[in-house]
Order: C-alpha cells, then structure tokens, then sequence
C-alpha cells in the first residue's frame, strides 16, 4: 500500500539561492539555502508527511556524473519504500532538463519523481520557488501520477520534452511539439495527456550507471556558418569518446565538419547528430551519413554516454 509520504531530494539552484538585496533576481548566489530551511519558510506545506535529503548544494550549471549517479540512487532507494508516494527534486533550472532526462533513462518509475525549480533567489521579494514546490507536492500526491516530470510555473512538463527556453521569465520552460503532460490549478491537476511512458531499458542502464569506473567522454559540436573540423580534430587527440553533433535544420552539418565527423567515426569515436533547432526532431532518411538522434544535443549527450556505458 503507497503511503502519502513524500521525498524530497535536493540539489541546490536557485529556489535555494540568496541575493544580498530583495529587489535582486539576477546577482544572487544559487545553492545557499538548506533543504529543511527552505522547506520550513513554506507555510503552505504544513500538515504534510515529508521525508528530506540534501544530495547535492550546487548550482545547476556545475552539475556533474557523479551528482546525477548519487541523485538516481537517492530515488531508487525512496521509491522502493512502501509509504512514499513519490519524490520531489530541488534542481536549478539551468540543467534541469539534461537531470530530468538522466533520470528517465535510469530508473522506471510506476511513482511521480518530480523535479521543479525557481528563477528568482529565495529572498526575492515575491519568490517563485514556493509556489512550485507546492505544485509539485501536488503532482507527487496525484492518484495515478507516475514517471519522470518536471513542474514549474504551473505546467507539467514530461522528461523527454522539457527544455529552458526563456533566461528570465517565471514559466520558462517549453514541452515543444509535444506539449505539456498538464498543469496544475489550486492543487488540482488537469491533464492534457498521459503520464509519461517508462524506459523499458532503465533498469540494465541503472546497474551500469551504479557499476561505471569512468563517464565516457561525449562533448558537443555544432554546426554554424563557416563551421569547420578542426574542434573535433582537437577532441578525437585528446580522446574524446563520443560526439553530438548540434546540427541545422534537420541536423545538416558543413562538408568540412561532416569530413571530421565521419574521420573521427571511422576511429572508432561514436557521432550521433541532433538539432539546433528548439522544436522538432532530425528525421532519418536512407542517405544520411551519421546515425540520428530524436532528442536535442544536451539529451543526445546523455543518452551517448548511457550507451557508451554499456
Ligand atoms: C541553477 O541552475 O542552479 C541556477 C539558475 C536557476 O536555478 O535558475
């Protein structure tokens, strides 16, 4: 029988940041603010059965391996508990969308594990950070919620979908295409589709993520105009691992990058293309010359890593 407890895993940005001035949203310092401190300045959440962890205090920018491998530990272990009912994640929004999707490709949640976040410091004058922490309460409590979802501004956002798009504003993230999962009203949620769907594979991908000596190494390139080969010349002599390429339009890349790409694929370094572009997906077809990917570049980045891990 699932409980209505509920985990709450933090991780610093933001939503536990401080700024010297309440009228400062910008100049503040991110990952200042204790899971419990934060938690106790929220009135709203009196009454509710919480359990709190501190992964992590870092600004989300400075994420890293090690903290996503600790983090997805971290759910496994709650989430196996008969009397959670789901676990809430503090992240900062700069990388929320790259841990969302980590998340996704390692663990098979038939629980809520809902990350959310803030754009203005915990001692902005009208901070935005309560608010979501208590929408996503809301969304963990759900009858019938599950998998990985990101909620900010009052919209549910799935892992797969969800990407920052905005520097500033306070709903600034975006499902794309794909829409959001749903949104939540005065603690109740309306939904427009259905809870995302798990990752069959996650859980062989967990036990590699949890046995991995090394992270392999997958950088970023990415298409311009006038762009060359010689980034990827330097990263496949350093020895680089893997590559995403963020490519134009539908994942189109110069003739000198392209000439790079496929030396540095022929030794063995593993490409995978991807888009530039903030909605749609690169579509394959028979003459491509480099395999594709349906996520963006920091996604494709992960899932690369993921596989190289095998
Ligand atoms: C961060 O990502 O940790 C800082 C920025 C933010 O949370 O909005």
């Amino acid at each position: 029988m699932t409980g209505k407890k509920i985990a709450v895993l933090a991780t610093g940005g933001t939503l536990a940041g401080k700024a010297a001035s309440a009228h400062d949203n910008v100049g503040y310092t991110a990952a200042q603010v204790g899971v419990d401190e934060l938690l106790a300045s929220i009135p709203a959440l009196q009454g509710f059965s919480l359990v709190t962890e501190q992964v992590a205090q870092v600004d989300s920018k400075d994420m890293t391996f090690d903290i996503w491998r600790k983090l997805a530990v971290r759910c496994a272990h709650w989430l196996a508990q008969d009397d959670i009912r789901g676990v809430v994640i503090t992240h900062g929004t700069d990388t929320l969308e790259e841990t969302a999707f980590f998340l996704h490709c390692v663990l098979a949640p038939v629980k809520p594990v809902v990350l959310t976040c803030a754009m203005r410091p915990a001692t902005a004058l009208v901070p935005d950070g309560p608010q979501n922490i208590v929408d996503a309460m809301s969304v963990a409590l759900a009858e019938g919620a599950r998998g990985v979802v990101a909620v900010c501004a009052g919209t549910i956002h799935g892992a797969v979908d969800v990407a920052k798009q905005h520097t500033y504003r306070l709903d600034a993230f975006t499902s794309g295409d794909a829409g959001a999962v749903g949104y939540v009203e005065e603690r109740q949620l309306r939904l427009l589709r259905d809870w995302p769907a798990a990752d069959a594979g996650a859980t062989a991908v967990m036990q590699k993520v949890i046995s991995a000596g090394r992270w392999p190494r997958v950088e970023i390139v990415m298409n311009h105009a006038g762009a060359g080969g010689a980034m990827v010349e330097a990263l496949v002599a350093q020895g680089v691992d893997g590559l995403v390429v963020a490519g134009t339009g539908n994942g189109t890349v110069s003739a000198d990058l392209m000439a790079a790409l496929q030396a540095a694929a022929a030794k063995g370094v593993r490409v995978v293309r991807a888009t530039r572009c903030a909605e749609g997906q690169v579509i394959a077809h028979a003459g491509d010359r480099l395999p594709a990917s349906a996520v963006a570049p920091v996604k494709a980045r992960v899932e690369l890593m993921l596989s190289l891990l095998a």
